[in-house]
């Protein structure tokens, strides 16, 4: 048996008892509301993860990139939404995917909607709608999104699925109260949009939402069909910032030793930096939190990652060197791309390890 204690650092740890609870949690919910899961696998990219969600009862995956869709297909997934903007540079990759799986595609755009009708195929396409985060999709109050969504519905060969946004702006939110409220916001407007497409005669077959601080704190999804949480099977410190978990929901920390403490210093250097953390700011207090006792939950109040470098990490407490520490991403998505494997791990013991396959 390997235990935590003998792994080298840094070190990618994924608590499998957490993970578990946080994954039944979310399937339960989805479930009460009545609306299917296509969880976000860009968080953990890992099929072994996805396994655990397929047999919650997920009806398909979505991914962020083209990488992603064809390592969940080389694993036996033939449901894939691709929630990005399609790249009109990889329409090849599209073409070929989509003779392998049911691809869904997303566009916002009339110079998408154009390119993917020029390809000829049945291609599933969802039309992208802001919702209020303003990165990406049609305004839903302008003309342009009757047009798509009326040029999508109407198309002789693409197959419209319907109206899909992400509520990325939930982040914001420091309080449950104030996640709800966004994501009420996001149901609203994409259920209302879907209803005035109907009343103009545009069949809507579907309405699809994400985000895991409106899944956690939303409390209706009426006229929702189905939602794409992804961050929600690890959590991270952003969430306990916004409320949607507790500290002990938190299932990816990273293991760091110390690896330089000066004599006099007030810090410490460890073997966690930009490349193992990311460099999200998250709740914009610290780089990465420390762990005082895991099993309780408990964060340092001295301890804290103040600043990052490509592989240093300073800490804010001088700690001997050659002592470990645990640390709480801000970003658990970000952190985990950092890393090539999984260190599966059920108390301090290392269960198994799996792979994150990384790559665009
Ligand atoms: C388009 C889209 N859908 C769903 C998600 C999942 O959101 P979360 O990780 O907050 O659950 C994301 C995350 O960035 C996203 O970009």
């Amino acid at each position: 048996m390997t235990s935590i204690h003998d792994l080298p650092t840094p070190a990618l740890l994924l608590d499998l008892d957490v993970l578990e609870r946080n994954l039944h949690r979310m399937s339960e919910r989805a479930a009460g509301f009545g609306v299917a899961m296509r969880p976000h696998i860009k968080t953990h990219k890992s099929p072994e993860v996805a396994g655990l969600q397929k047999a919650l009862g997920i009806t398909g995956v979505t991914v962020s990139t083209l990488y992603e869709a064809r390592v969940f297909a080389d694993h036996g997934y033939d449901d894939a939404t691709w929630a990005f903007p399609v790249i009109l540079t990889r329409l090849d990759e599209v073409r070929e995917l989509a003779e392998r799986m049911t691809l869904r595609l997303v566009a916002d755009s009339p110079e998408a909607v154009e390119a993917l009708e020029g390809l000829g195929l049945p291609l599933h396409v969802w039309l992208k709608v802001d919702c209020g985060y303003h990165r990406a999709g049609v305004d839903p109050e302008s003309p342009l999104a009757v047009e798509l969504a009326r040029r999508l519905a109407g198309s002789a060969t693409l197959i419209f699925d319907g109206l899909l946004t992400h509520s990325g702006h939930a982040y914001d939110a420091r309080s449950r109260e104030a996640a709800a409220a966004v994501a009420e916001q996001e149901r609203s407007v994409m259920v209302g949009f879907a209803g005035r497409l109907r009343e103009a005669g545009i069949e809507v077959p579907g309405v699809s939402i994400g985000s895991t601080p409106a899944m956690s704190t939303v409390e209706r999804l009426d006229g929702v069909t189905e939602v794409r949480p992804g961050n929600y099977c690890f959590h991270d410190f952003s969430q306990v910032a916004i409320g949607s978990c507790a500290v002990r929901d938190c299932a990816v920390t990273v293991l760091s030793s110390v690896v330089s403490c000066r004599p006099g210093d007030s810090r410490s250097v460890v073997d966690a930096g930009a490349l193992a953390l990311s460099k999200d700011p998250g709740p914009g207090a610290t780089m990465g939190e420390v762990f005082a006792d895991y099993e309780a939950g408990a964060l340092d109040a001295e301890a804290r990652l103040v600043s990052l470098s490509q592989e240093h990490g300073i800490l804010s407490a001088p700690r001997p060197v050659g002592s470990r520490v645990r640390i709480l991403p801000n970003h658990s998505c970000l952190t985990a791309a950092q890393f090539d494997e999984y260190a599966v791990v059920r108390g301090e013991e290392v269960v198994d390890r799996w792979k994150i396959w990384r790559g665009r």
